[in-house]
């Protein structure tokens, strides 16, 4: 195991993932965590990440004694390394100006963590070492940052200035790849058929004879989950998916034979889209329908589970960023711009233990662990979708006719984009689409067709491209498309007499209208 030690950085995550791309198990841990969780998981090596903080300055977090004490190599990124060379005796000082973006650093003397020659490297940061701790020796430089790497040859302690785990640091892989593997001597073991077999094994040892219980939303992570709980266990598990009326077309079918094949048909599948619709019936308020919605949910969950004899587990689909974020106290306290709902919020008296086999790893690796179990790449590449469904795209009030009319658009822009091979693998860059879909406005406005007067709603069409779905920005499709969609839209789809395209980045505005 790699520890990443969080400073504050941006990219702690991103360090973190990347070791695990190198099939190298690592975890992330805020840097004041307490020692005995860290030295539990026997680590083979550190990383410092970077921070927005100044070592000088009071208040700054600190290096955990047990790191240098524990003789392992030690990779200080950044704060990281200005941290390592404050702590062991040399000098870092503010670097008169910011340094932010590509910069080139050359390195001249051998190691086993950069080879000589030049770099294209990314700095973000403000101080700078000046002076080096003694026993080390300089081994790289950028014309900002005079002391760019450096080194201890013999206790085994790196330091950079700059980022390697951003993709403008094209080397950056190579230099992580020599620190866990020729430096640390980490094994390389992390790889989906490993994570497989330490998952099936570890939900066996949890679970025993007992069954478990599973809330299926057809979205990648509670798939994989239920995928992978269910190689475990076999019968032991008892798939639900609600199907709440609320799906895009063809949804409810397509998660259905995707997950049975998988489950030997025992997925179970409930037809609750009317108390959805009557749930949902004069609702309009945004959070009032959201919250209409989680209700229904849990009522229907519950009268579900309680049918059930000898279930004491319940399935869910947290992830690796769920569990590093919820850590965070001061993010908990952040504004509630839109309430998500996932299961949880079960009646008190439900006395539940959770299976969560999905907890330590990262997005891109549940989609690898899915793709290893089997499941089909539409629903391991599937955009994210809101749990509330089409409620939140139907704005005003939701009404079977209203969804008709917003499912039948969504689903002519979908098939316009998949055909002009602009869907493929959504997520993950910075220009294609993460994310596509029609909202239908309760705007009604005049319009002719053929000789008739017409007085109809509107159809949005959004298109964003975003990396983790906290900022966006919307795609430049091509007219020729937007045309195309437009025209398919008013002449296909009853109640609908315009199109407009959403021309908004997030933030301001969010992905969803709602
Ligand atoms: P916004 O609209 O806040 O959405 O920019 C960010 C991402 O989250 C999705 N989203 C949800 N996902 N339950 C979910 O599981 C929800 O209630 C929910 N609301 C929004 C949204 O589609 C986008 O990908």
């Amino acid at each position: 195991t790699i520890i990443v030690l969080d400073y504050g950085s941006q990219y702690a995550q991103l360090i973190a993932r990347r070791v695990r791309e190198l099939q190298v198990y690592c975890e992330l841990f805020h840097w004041n965590t307490p020692p005995e969780e860290i030295l539990a998981l026997n680590p083979k090596g550190y990383i410092l990440s970077g921070g927005p903080a100044s070592v000088y300055e009071e208040g700054a977090p600190t290096l955990p004694a047990y790191v240098l004490d524990s003789g392992l190599p030690v990779l200080g990124i950044c704060y990281g390394m200005q941290l390592l060379t404050h702590d062991l005796g040399g000098k870092v000082a503010p670097g008169g100006e910011r340094e932010y973006g590509h910069a080139k650093v050359n390195v001249n003397v051998d190691n086993p963590l950069m080879p000589q020659g030049d770099y294209e490297v990314w700095m973000s940061h403000g101080d700078r070492v000046e002076g080096l701790p003694p026993g080390f020796e300089l081994l790289g430089s950028s014309a900002n940052s005079p002391w760019a790497v450096m080194g201890n040859a013999e206790r085994r302690i790196y330091g950079i200035q700059f980022h390697p785990e951003v993709h403008h640091t094209p080397q950056g892989m190579t230099i992580l790849e020599n620190f866990v593997d020729a430096i640390c001597g980490a094994e390389r073991d992390w790889t989906p058929k490993h994570i497989i077999e330490k998952s099936v094994a570890d939900i066996r040892a949890q679970v025993g004879d007992a069954r478990v219980l599973a809330a299926v939303s057809g979205g990648v992570d509670s798939s994989v989950a239920a995928a992978l709980v269910h190689r475990a266990i076999g019968g032991q598990l008892c798939a639900l998916f609600v199907d709440n009326g609320l799906l895009r077309q063809g949804e409810l079918e397509s998660v259905q034979v995707a997950l049975n094949e998988h489950m030997d048909g025992s997925l179970n599948v409930l037809d609750a889209s009317q108390d959805f619709l009557s749930a949902l019936s004069g609702v309009t308020e945004p959070e009032a329908k959201r919250r209409a919605i989680g209700e229904t949910f849990i009522r229907k969950f519950e009268s579900f589970a309680r049918q059930q004899e000898n279930i004491d587990f319940l399935m869910q689909g947290t992830i690796y960023p769920d569990v590093i974020e919820s850590r965070a106290p001061e993010r908990s306290a952040a504004q509630v711009i839109k309430s998500h709902h996932n299961v949880g919020g079960l009646p008190k008296d439900m006395h539940f233990a959770l299976v969560e086999p999905l907890r330590y790893l990262f997005k891109d690796e549940v989609r690898r662990i899915g793709a290893a179990l089997g499941l089909p790449d539409e629903l391991i590449w599937r955009q994210p979708f809101p749990g509330p469904g089409l409620a939140v795209r139907c704005l005003g009030e939701v009404t079977a006719e209203r969804l008709a009319t917003l499912r039948a658009a969504d689903a002519i822009f979908t098939s316009e984009l998949r055909a002009a091979e602009l869907l493929e693998q959504p997520g993950g860059s910075d220009t294609g689409i993460a994310q596509a879909f029609v909202a239908l406005l309760p705007v009604k406005s005049v319009g002719v067709m053929g000789d008739q007067r017409t007085y109809q709603e509107t159809a949005v069409l959004r298109a964003v491209s975003s990396q983790d779905f906290m900022t966006a920005d919307w795609v430049r499709l091509p007219y020729e498309l937007l045309a195309r969609v437009s025209s398919r839209i008013v002449n296909e789809v009853k109640g609908v007499n315009r199109v407009v395209y959403d021309l908004t980045s997030k933030p301001p505005a969010t992905i969803e209208w709602e």
